[in-house]
């Protein structure tokens, strides 16, 4: 099968190499020169685990391909996927303009049946406006060429993405015509094996499914945080509180660690937007913005700790930060608690030590040679000299680290744990002054 792919981001780049991964001829568009011809060369421009690998290997087999004429695009496949980026707007809406720019371009250069099919994260009613929008193209045309618009929501998580695509827990589909949803079906079949995962429903029912799981996913976590607020208040351990509810296998485990607020592309953009939605409509959700509004408290809850321990004035004090992306495995620092932890700290004077396993570079993007941040070549570096430690994302190589040099390099054995992957008991042995979140001190 033949398949376009237009934006050659986290979304596109992993649907393009898995669909060219079980045989499919795949053209990846992408406006940006710069990072097409580096796809070309076989150097992807995300850390995602796997990813590398089938694109090389796909690339080489001639499966897959990549080009930043547009035109070509739309000329190549039956089906023609938008998963360009949709950022918010001033308000927080999505900002919907690459997304109607590539209808626009499928509108003009479209001589044949095509299947437009919205990946991206887009809100509702959004395809309605895709087929307008190709529509107009094709009346100014005086074209006849016949197309239909469906929603495909894609449910990948970063740093899982590649596994997330070619074994999903559901295929959702938003079409209205019954013979494009089996053309659908088939196309994802190599990925719908052992029991039916593909869903299929009204357009604007699996545009609103996209936002409702990634809101409901939120909210989790929200309320979780805020549980581990009471909790501190209370003399409660919420460590506990969350084993005691997620065995309710109603409630479940996942999505209910508590921490420093979720961040990444998607929940902060995502909740956002479908308030928006709501509003537009005339739905005042107060759900969603608590959401949003306990998530922004809880990215501060670390300094608040810090300053309960050293007081107010933390001028002069040195950090040293493990953990800048907005969760393990990822280079990711979109909307990452990280950053508001370092404004935070910066703002008030004191500098920070900071490491990750591979967001180095991208937090040398960010803030470049600012004054008060030292990049830290190891954990053990970031330390050195450092009033505390402060713990920002779980990745495994946090999870125990060698206690003693850390004790021995810090000024204060004071440690932060905004992640909670530290046992109480033992950095009570060890030594330590531990904070974490929703657990007595
Ligand atoms: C999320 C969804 O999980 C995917 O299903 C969805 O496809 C994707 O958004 C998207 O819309 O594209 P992602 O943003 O990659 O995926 O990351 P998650 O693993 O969901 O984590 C989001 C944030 O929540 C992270 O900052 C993480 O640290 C935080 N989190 C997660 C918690 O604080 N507690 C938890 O229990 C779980």
């Amino acid at each position: 099968m033949k398949i376009t792919i237009f934006g050659s981001g986290y979304v596109g780049l992993v649907t393009g190499a898995c669909f060219a991964e079980v045989g499919n001829d795949v053209l990846c568009v992408d406006i940006d020169r710069k990072k097409i011809d580096a796809l070309n060369e076989g150097h992807i421009p995300i850390y995602e685990p796997g990813l590398e690998e089938i694109v090389v290997e796909n690339s080489r087999a001639g499966r897959l391909k990549f080009t930043s004429d547009i035109r070509e695009g739309v000329e190549f496949g039956l089906y023609q996927f938008i998963a360009v980026g949709t950022p918010p707007d001033e308000d927080g809406s999505a900002d919907l303009r690459h997304v109607l720019s590539v209808a626009e371009s499928i509108g003009t250069y479209m001589q044949e049946y095509r299947i437009v099919i919205n990946k991206s994260t887009v809100p509702v009613g959004t395809a309605d406006l895709v087929r307008e929008k190709i529509s107009s193209v094709l009346a100014e045309r005086s074209s006849g060429v016949d197309f239909d618009v469906v929603s495909n929501p894609e449910f990948l998580k970063e740093g899982d993405a590649v596994n997330d695509f070619m074994k999903p827990e559901r295929i959702i589909v938003g079409v209205d015509d019954p013979r494009t949803k089996e053309l659908l079906r088939f196309l994802y079949s190599p990925f719908n094996r052992s029991h039916e995962r593909f869903i299929a429903m009204d357009i604007r029912s699996a545009e609103l499914t996209k936002y409702a799981a990634n809101a409901m996913l939120a909210t989790k976590i929200s309320f979780m945080n805020e549980i581990a607020n009471i909790a501190e208040r209370v003399g409660a351990d919420v460590e506990a509180v969350r084993r005691g509810i997620g065995s309710d296998s109603r409630i479940g485990f996942s999505f209910i660690y508590p921490g420093v607020g979720y961040g990444g592309s998607c929940f902060p953009k995502d909740v956002q937007a479908l308030e928006r939605t709501a509003h537009k409509y005339g739905y005042h959700s107060r759900i969603l913005q608590a959401v949003e509004a306990v998530n922004e408290d809880q990215k501060s809850t670390i300094v608040r700790k810090i300053r309960l321990h050293f007081g107010e004035e933390i001028g002069g004090r040195v950090f040293a930060l493990w953990g800048l992306s907005f969760k393990p495995n990822t280079d990711d620092m979109r909307a990452a608690p990280s950053r508001r932890v370092i404004e935070e700290l910066l703002q008030a004077g004191a500098s920070v030590r900071v490491y990750d396993p591979v967001a180095m570079h991208e937090a040398e993007r960010i803030y470049g040679d600012r004054e008060g941040i030292y990049y830290a070549a190891n954990p053990e570096d970031a330390v050195k000299g450092s009033d505390a430690l402060v713990v920002l994302t779980e990745w495994l190589v946090f999870r125990s680290p060698d206690f003693e040099m850390v004790k021995r390099d810090l000024k204060t054995p004071v440690v932060f744990d905004g992640r909670n992957i530290y046992n109480p008991e033992f950095m009570e042995i060890s030594g330590f002054t531990y904070y974490s979140v929703g657990r007595p001190p």
